[in-house]
C-alpha cells in the first residue's frame, strides 16, 4: 500500500473512532446479478440477469467517490460476466483507479480467464477440495484451478463461503492457498443463513472448531487475510451490525452495509468476517486495530 493511501485510512480511522462518526470508507458496485452458476449457498444469483449499462455503472462509482469512499469492490452476480460494448470489467477497475480509489478489489467465481493485473485483490471463489467445492459450484474445480495458473499477476486471493457442506474443508483450502502460484491469501466467512438457505447454517460449536482450524493454520504460516481477534465475536454473533463504514450500491439503490440489509432478522446471524472486522476496528478495539495493520500491510 502506497503511504499515501494509508495515512488516508490512518485518519480517516482516527476520526471515526474518537468522533464515533458513521461515514462510509469501501464501497461495493454490483455490476450485474446475471451469472453463469447456481451456487446451492446463494441467494443473489439471475434475480433479474441484467447488466447494467456502462454509464450507469461509472455515476456509481462517482458517487461513491463522492461519498467519501475510498475502497471499491466490483461484485456480482459474476462479476466478470459484464461488459458493454467495447468495455470490459478490466476497463472498470482501470478507470476506478484513474478516478482516485486507493484500493480496488474484484470478486469472481474464478470461471473465465483472470487477466486484471491492476485490481489490487481478486478475492476468488474456493469453496473447499474439487469434491466439496463441485457439490456447492458445479463442476468448476479444475477449470478454476486452470485460470489461476494462466492468471496475468499474483493478486488473487480466495474467498471460501463455510457452510454446512464444506465446513471440514477449512485446512484444505488454506494450504492450497500457501501452496498454489499467484494466490496470495484466503479470506474466510460463515454462511449467512438467507431464508432460502437456512439449512446451511453452521451452529455455533461448528463456527468455534472452524476458527480453531484457521488459527491452527495461521501458526503453521498459512496467509490468512482475516484478523483471529475477531473470531470470538463472529462465534457469538456478537459483533455489533451492521457496519455503516460499509456501502452497496446496485441499479442505483444504496444500503448501508450489504444487500442484505432488507432480510429482516439476518443481521443478527451474519457470517460476514468484513462486518465483524470493521465494527470492531471503528469501536476502537485495540487488539484488532493492531492486528488490522499487520494483516493489511502484508497483503495489500
Ligand atoms: C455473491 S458472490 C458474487 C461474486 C462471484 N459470483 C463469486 O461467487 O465469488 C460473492 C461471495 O459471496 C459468497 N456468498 C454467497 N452467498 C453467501 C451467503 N449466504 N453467506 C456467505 N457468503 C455467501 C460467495 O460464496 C462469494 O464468495
Ligand atoms: S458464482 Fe457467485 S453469484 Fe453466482 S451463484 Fe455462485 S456465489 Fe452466487
Ligand atoms: S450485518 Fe446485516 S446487512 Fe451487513 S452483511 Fe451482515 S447480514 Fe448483511
Amino acid at each position: 500500500m502506497k503511504i499515501s493511501s494509508f495515512v488516508h485510512f490512518a485518519t480517516f480511522g482516527v476520526k471515526t473512532i474518537l468522533f464515533r462518526k458513521k461515514l462510509p470508507i469501501l464501497g461495493t458496485v454490483i455490476v450485474t446479478d446475471k451469472c453463469n452458476l447456481h451456487c446451492k449457498h446463494c441467494s443473489v444469483n439471475n434475480i433479474t440477469a441484467v447488466i447494467h449499462p456502462y454509464e450507469q455503472v461509472r455515476r456509481e462509482m462517482q458517487e461513491l467517490y463522492d461519498m467519501g469512499i475510498r475502497i471499491l469492490f466490483f461484485c456480482g452476480g459474476e462479476t466478470f460476466l459484464w461488459r458493454d460494448g467495447e468495455k470490459t470489467l478490466r476497463d472498470l477497475v482501470i478507470e476506478a483507479k484513474e478516478m482516485g480509489f486507493l484500493i480496488v478489489n474484484v470478486v469472481t467465481n474464478g470461471t473465465h480467464p483472470i487477466d486484471l493485473p491492476e485490481a489490487d485483490l481478486i478475492l476468488l471463489s474456493l469453496d473447499g477440495d474439487r469434491e466439496h467445492h463441485n457439490d456447492i459450484r458445479g463442476n468448476t474445480y479444475d477449470t478454476i484451478m486452470n485460470n489461476i495458473a494462466n492468471a496475468t499477476a499474483d493478486n488473487i486471493c480466495f474467498y471460501m463461503a463455510i457452510n454446512q457442506i464444506n465446513k471440514d474443508c477449512v485446512a484444505h483450502v488454506c494450504r492450497t492457498a500457501r501452496d498454489t502460484k499467484n494466490v496470495k491469501a484466503v479470506s474466510f466467512n460463515f454462511h449467512t443463513p438467507y431464508p432460502d438457505t437456512r439449512e446451511l447454517a453452521l451452529t455455533k460449536e461448528d463456527k468455534k472448531k472452524c476458527c480453531d482450524t484457521i488459527e491452527q493454520m495461521m501458526k503453521e504460516g498459512a496467509p490468512v487475510f482475516n484478523l483471529k481477534s475477531a473470531f470470538p465475536y463472529l462465534i457469538n454473533n456478537s459483533f455489533p451490525t451492521p457496519c455503516h463504514q460499509c456501502v452497496v450500491i446496485e441499479n442505483g439503490k444504496i444500503s448501508t452495509c450489504g444487500r442484505c440489509i432488507d432480510v429482516p432478522d439476518l443481521c443478527s446471524e451474519c457470517g460476514y468476517f468484513f462486518v465483524a472486522e470493521y465494527t470492531l476496528l471503528f469501536r476502537g478495539n485495540i487488539k484488532i486495530i493492531f492486528e488490522m495493520l499487520r494483516t493489511y500491510l502484508k497483503y495489500i
